[in-house]
């Protein structure tokens, strides 16, 4: 199957993405929502972060437009195209997944699943993470193999297996359908249907997925009667005593970097390198990347491959101070945090999720 950008074993053949330069990034502008909520609580509260400018706003503020790519802008069309492309299951060997079948917008874009259940109910050994935010993430995968979403759709879209054979077949079947011919005209005019303008119209859609407004950000402008008082503690913990934000840094809760924070291995399957595989430093081995903390709270079960079910779990695993202590991050180690500071840190993380929006299923052109 085409989709297999999972790891389908634990010796990943080595990757089919080449390193290459970063492209320019240009914005496209998303609703100014926390300038709104600043707005309206500048009147009611006395709101410091609001008055700030743009420059010297809280690093944990959501920025207030999106990242693209300089040969890869957002349009209509191409938003529209690559909407359908990812809940479109044509893209797939046997036309029976699309990228929401483990995307699940009604799970916060996961599947809810330990790890992930690719093709013919294969289970592969990587737990599927959400997309939400993505679009600020400066490597894709959990092992961070792909740097940009284009690469990300295109690596598995063109792998040199038996992917690219479906590759031919998936794009065979979309030129046959008039109504895709004629939106990747309008969303590519003149370049046709081919691996790249999938990939690239896919990286529109998904750069569309961004984190609501959470309660978080709401007392983060100011509102204060936004989190409880145990979410506000939790935050205190967050930075101080935990030390979760030497990692889980910034508005997106990651500093897109990979480490190894002592996550047993699974006896049943060979060991997981993750980032080593890609950049074969010994301190890589085991490391993973920093996953985004936005809509946490449903998007259990957590890590690489699943292994904690409740966000108390994962807490208690911090506290312990990890499981593996080989090869283990030197900014893990053993916590001490009272019953409190650990209730307190799961209200955090749980403040850290928005509201989720319906997402309407595109009709498919057929
Ligand atoms: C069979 C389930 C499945 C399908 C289908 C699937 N994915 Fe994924 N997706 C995963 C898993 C599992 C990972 C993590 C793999 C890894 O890191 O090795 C992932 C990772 C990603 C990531 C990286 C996110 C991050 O935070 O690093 C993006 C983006 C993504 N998928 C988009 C897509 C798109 C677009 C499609 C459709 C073309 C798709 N996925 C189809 C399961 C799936
Ligand atoms: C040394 C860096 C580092 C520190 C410190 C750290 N984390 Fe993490 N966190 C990670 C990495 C890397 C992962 C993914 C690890 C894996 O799956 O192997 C992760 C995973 C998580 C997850 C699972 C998210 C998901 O979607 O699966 C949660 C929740 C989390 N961390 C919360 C915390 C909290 C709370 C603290 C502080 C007590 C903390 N982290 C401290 C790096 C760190």
């Amino acid at each position: 199957m085409h989709l297999d950008h999972q790891r389908q074993s634990s010796k990943r053949s080595t990757s089919p993405l080449s390193i290459r330069a970063r492209t320019p990034q240009r914005s496209l502008g998303i609703p100014r929502m926390l300038g709104t909520v600043c707005l309206l609580l500048s009147f009611a509260f006395a709101a410091p972060a609001c008055d700030e400018a743009e420059s010297d706003r809280s690093p944990f503020a959501m920025p207030a437009t999106v990242p693209a790519p300089e040969d890869n802008q957002p349009t209509e069309a191409r938003i529209e195209l690559g909407r359908k492309l990812f809940f479109d299951p044509l893209l797939s060997g046997t036309n029976s997944l699309s990228c929401a079948t483990c995307h699940n917008p009604g799970l916060a874009w996961t599947d809810g699943l330990p790890t992930a259940v690719g093709m013919d109910m294969a289970i592969l050994d990587r737990n599927t993470p959400t997309i939400v935010n993505t679009a600020f993430a400066s490597s894709q995968f959990w092992d961070g193999r792909a740097k940009t979403l284009e690469e990300q759709a295109l690596g598995p879209l063109t792998s040199p297996n038996e992917m690219a054979e479906n590759l031919a077949t998936a794009i065979g079947e979309l030129k046959a359908i008039p109504g895709y011919v004629e939106l990747f005209e309008e969303a590519y005019p003149g370049e046709g249907i081919k691996a790249e303008t999938i990939a690239r119209a896919l990286a529109n859609f998904q750069r569309t997925i961004i984190a609501t407004t959470a309660p978080f950000d709401r007392w983060l402008a100011g509102d204060s009667s936004a989190m409880s008082e145990s979410a506000v503690r939790g935050f205190e913990v967050f930075k101080g005593k935990g030390a979760c934000e030497k990692c889980h840094s910034g508005f997106n809760f990651s500093d897109g970097s990979f480490h190894n924070i002592g996550i047993k291995q699974s006896a049943e399957s060979l060991e997981d390198l993750g980032r080593y595989v890609i950049v074969p430093l010994p301190r890589m081995r085991g490391a993973f990347k920093t996953p985004t903390l936005r809509d946490v709270a449903l998007t259990a079960p957590y890590m690489r491959d699943g292994s904690y079910a409740t966000l108390m779990e994962v807490v208690e695993h911090y506290d312990r101070g990890g499981d593996d202590k080989t090869n283990l991050s030197p900014d893990i180690e053993a916590l001490n945090l009272s019953d409190q500071e650990k209730q307190d840190l799961v209200e955090f993380m749980r403040s850290l999720t928005g509201e989720q929006k319906e997402v309407p299923v595109p009709l498919l052109p057929r």
